[in-house]
């Protein structure tokens, strides 16, 4: 059996779904967040691992075969605020359901896209670029620093032109509002007070300068790279996440040696997906980032991209295709 893990939200999961259900393949999707209303059970010395989901009984040690550990909710994260516990509780509530799922990886000869332990440590940005750098990928300049002197000498070193971005999560969650953010580009600091750099590490990076932006996604050895393009066709000079209207990913061919690093790069972290942004810059392809979850059910709807099938048959094949 395979086992989906995410949120009732997750379109990706629908897709994928989609396809085993017309190939008639045995699978179970859980959303995690509505776990609080299904009974689980492991049980010892004869190990068992059991969901219980609308009356039927898995017991997941003897059936599971593969586990796609996509984005799974958290309990109460979908209830409304009136309905919720403490703010303790909740977190309470949550580490037990965590460590239930994550429990999950006791149960031997099960193939994981992607492992959630490898997930964790592949989302850390600083491991990503000296681990790209390794394998041969090329890399902007890169400075990650909370001290405005350095930035204040790496900016000069860049002749005068770098971007700014976060280290981690780019999401700023305010009661009222959340805020996002994006790459900005910065041409002096001087102007900044020093204990608005000192609070955290951000990465600095020299500017890309006409730059096309890649995104190629990967399933084990499968690529999907799509070109991120304007509807004149030509790339975006600034982060094209803040562009709304009129972009387009339009599937392409990228060399060879760029891909092949990619897929040894994924590898390397011990995944099985990954989603990579790459940008070409006066024709030099540069890795900026992978996420190891990245999201692509857009890619498969308007580039026809056949990432769904891709998933599920290496979910049905145990990685080996
Ligand atoms: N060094 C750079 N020079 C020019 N543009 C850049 C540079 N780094 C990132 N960008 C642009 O910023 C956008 C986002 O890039 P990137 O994926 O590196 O950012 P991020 O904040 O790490 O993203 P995520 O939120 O996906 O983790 C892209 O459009 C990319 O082209
Ligand atoms: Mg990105």
């Amino acid at each position: 059996m395979i086992l989906i893990l995410s949120n009732k939200y997750d379109i990706a999961v629908d897709y994928v779904v989609r396809v085993l259900s017309k190939k008639k393949i045995d699978f179970l999707r859980i959303n995690t967040e509505d776990l609080i209303d299904k009974k689980v059970s492991v049980s010892f010395p004869n190990f068992s691992y059991i969901i219980t989901k609308k009356g039927m009984r898995y017991n997941l040690e003897n059936r599971l075969q593969s586990v796609w550990f996509r984005r799974p909710g958290k309990p109460f994260e979908f209830t409304l605020e009136e309905n919720r516990p403490r703010k303790s509780v909740i977190t309470f509530v949550e580490d037990q359901w965590h460590a239930f799922i994550e429990g999950l990886k006791s149960i031997e000869n099960v193939f994981w896209i992607n492992d959630p332990d490898k997930n964790r440590a592949a989302e850390n940005k600083i491991y990503q670029l000296k681990l790209a750098q390794k394998i041969g990928l090329q890399i902007p300049k890169t400075c990650i620093t909370n001290d405005k002197e350095e930035i204040m000498n790496f900016l000069e070193q860049c002749g005068g032109k770098i971007v700014a971005k976060a280290l981690y999560s780019p999401l700023i969650e305010e009661e009222s509002k959340d805020y996002f953010i994006f790459t900005n580009i910065i041409e002096s600091v001087k102007e900044i007070p020093e204990c608005e750099f000192q609070l955290a590490p951000m990465i600095f990076q020299e500017l890309l300068k006409e730059k096309v932006d890649y995104r190629l996604t990967i399933v084990g050895d499968e690529c999907f790279p799509v070109k991120v393009v304007r509807e004149s066709d030509r790339g975006v000079a600034e982060d094209w996440r803040i562009i709304k209207d009129g972009l387009k990913f339009v599937p392409c061919e990228l060399p060879k040696d760029i891909t092949d690093k990619c897929v040894e790069f994924v590898k390397k972290l011990g995944l099985v997906f990954g989603a990579i942004d790459l940008v070409k810059s006066f024709d030099k392809f540069y890795f900026l980032e992978i996420n190891p979850n990245g999201e692509w059910a857009w890619l498969q709807k308007e580039a026809g991209l056949p990432i769904a099938e891709t998933i599920v048959d290496y979910l049905v094949n145990g990685g080996i295709t």
